[in-house]
């Protein structure tokens, strides 16, 4: 009489097994030998620090997501502190940013020591609400505060509503600014992430993301890329020299 042998996973097991919140395997699966070439290359050359591929990594970054200059650093954190030291963020500012996000957008804003102002966030998204920010510049104003700028977190890969949020800035003149950590590769309105506003930040932390992203600053005015240059840079021990 034949045998007929039990399936190793039965297929409701598998069904009611766990999905990944990040599948690194599957991304070795897809990348792993192209990975590790890369790597050989540069243990060959020796050029560890800004070697050929520092320029390489950095000209595809900006021409995938459109924006005119990509600089990769060391993390979203010192993407998002870079941009607001290019910008003079500083004493007596106020920075308007998302209630509901990663403790990064808030921390680069205190070690300026501007002050971060919490809006609130959509029930549908998670991402700030524009009516709340309107209300978020009367109340740093009321403060005594100098509302200088926003910074608009994309979160869960969400772009947030930057049509609307950007409208307000311009009415208030706030600089906008992305944190766009969790969201590199989206799209909103046909527009890649790193285009949606003068400055964005992204973060190399593999959970957030589906494929490898480095950390780094997507910009677009020239004159943001200049400020970044070495006047910027010593003030926050951790910012990581990015050209
Ligand atoms: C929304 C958000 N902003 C900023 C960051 C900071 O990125 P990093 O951990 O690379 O400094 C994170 C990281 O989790 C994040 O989720």
């Amino acid at each position: 009489m034949p045998v007929t042998a039990e399936p190793s996973v039965r297929p409701e097991a598998a069904a009611r097994a766990p999905i990944p919140f990040a599948d690194l395997d599957a991304q070795r699966r897809r990348l792993g030998s192209r990975l590790d070439a890369a790597i050989a290359r540069v243990l060959a050359h020796g050029r560890y620090i800004m070697g050929p591929e520092v320029a390489e990594l950095e000209a595809q970054l900006s021409a995938f997501c459109s924006a005119r200059h990509a600089i990769t650093c060391a993390s979203g954190t010192d993407a998002l502190v870079l941009g607001m030291m290019a910008q003079g963020i500083g004493p007596g500012d106020a920075v308007l940013m998302p209630s509901f996000t990663f403790v990064a957008t808030a921390e680069p804003v205190a070690w300026l020591g501007a002050v971060p102002v919490f809006v609130d966030v959509l029930e549908g998204t998670f991402n700030l609400d524009p009516a709340s920010l309107e209300r978020g510049i009367r109340t740093a104003k009321a403060e005594g505060l100098h509302p200088r700028a926003a910074i608009a977190v994309d979160l869960f890969g969400q772009p947030a509503d930057y049509h609307a949020i950007e409208a307000i800035c311009a009415r208030h003149g706030l600089w906008l600014m992305a944190d766009a950590a969790q969201s590199f590769g989206a799209t909103y309105r046909g527009h890649h992430v790193g285009r949606l506003a003068p400055l964005t930040a992204t973060s190399s932390c593999v959970e957030l993301s589906e494929t490898p992203v480095p950390s780094m600053i997507a910009v677009s005015p020239d004159t943001l890329v200049t400020r970044m240059g070495a006047d910027a840079l010593p003030e926050v021990e951790s910012a990581t020299r990015p050209v």
